[in-house]
């Protein structure tokens, strides 16, 4: 229930955020003394394409909506967050243009589990395998793209899991290994993709969600790290023209309990979401202080935490390319 105090403060906050959200789009991606960033010059890459969910969505799912879902009130235009998502700062990062097609709530192919999104998954959205088929093959062609300066992502951080938790870790990779074969097959040669972050770092009002806390028993993060493990290696063993690369996000949130790392970010809350749906409503209540959560929401990292896994991604693809 929302008291008439509350509700005040749900305002001033939001006008607190919207006026901290403006501010972030102009910026630059942030460097954190962590992460040392050694620009590579010229860029190893021109063009970023991105497929995934709600982590690398930039608005496609908003604008699906009619600019209902996320609610601008307080996610950032059209992001699962308070300000731009990685995949945006990276693509900065190597002055390349994003071509986006992640959409928030894609599953890995929504024939197998079905991709929704909205308040109640009342909006339909493509999964993984619709956003590459339907989206960018119709619209995109190969011959149009540099191969050797075209990087491909395929994020996916398990909408799959929380719509059917009865699915396989195995199945649902392998969805993912057949979105990276077609992407081979349409020509690419730089490959993207994640791992997936362990479940029990999650805010703790999300692990007591009934999904999230029989996904938490069913050891879900470990077995797909495993599987992805497996899918990465036929892969490799079947494309050896194609150069793959592998974010470990698993990785980043372990890196987070640093509190150097936390200090040098300003980051104070790495345990609780700062916005939270307000049951069953389309309102939100918002923290006092934004911009030192590591969690936006129930699941999705801050702006913040989005910056520095782009300066991660950043150093894994120049080191490597
Ligand atoms: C958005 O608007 C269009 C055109 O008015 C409509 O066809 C569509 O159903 C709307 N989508 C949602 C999710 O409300
Ligand atoms: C919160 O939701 C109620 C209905 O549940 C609505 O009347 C009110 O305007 C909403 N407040 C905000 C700040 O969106």
């Amino acid at each position: 229930m929302l008291s008439r105090m509350n509700l005040v403060c749900v305002i001033i906050y939001v006008s607190l955020l919207l006026s901290f959200s403006i501010e972030i789009i102009e910026a630059t991606p942030i460097i954190s003394k962590r992460e040392t960033f050694h620009e590579k010059k010229p860029s190893p890459f021109n063009t970023v394409i991105i497929f995934g969910d709600s982590t690398c969505d930039n608005g496609n799912t908003w604008r699906l909506s009619n600019y209902t879902y996320p609610p601008k009130k307080f996610f950032y235009k059209g992001r699962f967050s308070n300000g731009p998502t990685w995949v945006e700062y990276l693509s900065k990062l190597l002055h390349a243009k994003e071509m986006n097609y992640a959409y928030g709530g894609a599953t890995t192919d929504t024939n197998y589990v079905k991709a929704v999104s909205g308040f109640d998954g009342e909006i339909p959205v493509p999964g993984i395998k619709q956003e590459v088929e339907d989206k960018f093959k119709t619209q995109v062609s190969a011959k149009s793209l540099n191969p050797d300066k075209t990087l491909y992502i395929v994020a996916h951080q398990g909408n799959d899991y929380l719509n059917n938790p009865k699915i396989f870790p195995v199945e649902c990779v392998k969805h993912l290994y057949d979105v990276w074969v077609e992407l081979a097959n349409f020509g690419a040669k730089h490959i993207l993709i994640n791992n997936f972050f362990n479940l029990k770092n999650l805010p703790e009002v999300t692990k007591n969600y009934g999904v999230i806390s029989r996904l938490l028993t069913g050891l879900v993060s470990k077995m797909h790290n495993a599987a992805i493990d497996g899918f990465v290696w036929q892969f490799k063993r079947t494309h050896k023209d194609v150069k793959f690369y592998i974010l470990p996000m698993d990785q980043v949130w372990e890196e987070f309990k640093d509190p150097n790392l936390k200090k040098s970010l300003g980051i104070t809350d790495v345990n609780s979401a700062c916005v939270l749906r307000i049951d069953k409503t389309k309102n939100y209540t918002i923290c006092p202080n934004p911009d030192e959560h590591f969690y936006w929401d129930h699941i999705h990292p801050s702006t913040k935490v989005h910056n520095f896994i782009a300066v991660k991604v950043y150093n894994i693809i120049t080191g490597q390319k």
